[in-house]
């Protein structure tokens, strides 16, 4: 394959399920019998805000658990190999709240749904790190106010720099999705963007997604063999 080209990565939760992250659409989909879209939304927030904190203390507990495996450290071995210049890019877009691309090495990453190990106060629209817990309602350590909230877009709302992520697509030679169902817009519509600008596009899942027919190319099979495998081909060092 061409050396040279910008890339986009979309990643799921699929490249985190064998670090221990739970995807959102495998076996029942269920947390403590509620169903993630109905504690992932605003409404659900301010009518039971300690239903929605305790989700999400469970989840940052869990994000703080669990390590990288191979396919995220492949991704950050592409992003320290590959050109940011006038001979390519690279952007790692994650739907993931985790920060398993980060601890991996990767930089060049952007999360469009948030962070899950940090904080958005309403009162004073700081945004800080966080790892302990928030259902013991703490104070922002800006302003004060108990009104700290999960710094995680949920459904309903918009997600984070869309226009960066749209300017990356309509630049971009290759669109990689991995480990995601492509159930969720707008990232469920990327592959349309990039491949109506011109790009290549390739899927690597556990399972056929949604959206697998738009794909160029779909790969199926655990991330954490596909990716390395990709990744060597991309830097030339197949069979290598
Ligand atoms: P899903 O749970 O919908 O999909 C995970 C995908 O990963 C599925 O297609 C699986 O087949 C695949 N998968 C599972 N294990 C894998 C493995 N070891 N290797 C490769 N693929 C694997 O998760 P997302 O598509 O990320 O949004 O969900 C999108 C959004 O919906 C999430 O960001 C979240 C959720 O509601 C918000 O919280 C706003």
């Amino acid at each position: 394959m061409d050396r040279q080209g910008n890339i986009v990565i979309l990643t799921g939760a699929g490249i985190s399920a064998e670090s221990g992250l739970r995807t959102f659409r495998a076996e029942d989909g269920l947390w403590e019998d509620h169903r993630v879209e109905d504690v992932a939304t605003p409404q659900a927030f301010r009518r039971d805000p300690d239903l929605v904190q305790r989700f999400y203390d469970e989840r940052r507990a869990n994000i703080l658990a669990a390590e990288p495996n191979a396919a995220h450290r492949a991704l950050a071995r592409l992003d320290a190999e590959w050109p940011q210049d006038g001979s390519g890019s690279l952007l790692i877009v994650t739907q993931n709240i985790d920060d398993l691309h980060e601890r991996a090495g990767a930089s060049r990453v952007l999360h469009m749904h948030g962070e899950g190990l940090a904080v958005w106060c309403t009162a004073c629209d700081a945004r800080h790190s966080w790892h302990g817990t928030l259902r013991d309602d703490p104070p922002c350590p800006s302003c004060g106010e108990t009104a700290l909230r999960p710094d995680i877009v949920w459904f309903g709302e918009m997600p984070y720099r869309m226009e960066e992520i749209f300017a990356a697509l309509s630049r971009a030679d290759l669109f990689v999705s991995i480990g995601t169902s492509g159930a969720v817009y707008p990232a469920a519509g990327f592959v349309q963007q990039a491949s109506g600008h011109g790009a290549r596009t390739l899927e690597l899942n556990l399972d056929r997604s949604a959206g697998s027919q738009w794909f160029d190319e779909t790969r199926l099979g655990p991330a954490s063999e596909l990716v390395p495998q990709w990744v060597d081909e991309v830097l030339g060092r197949a069979g290598a």
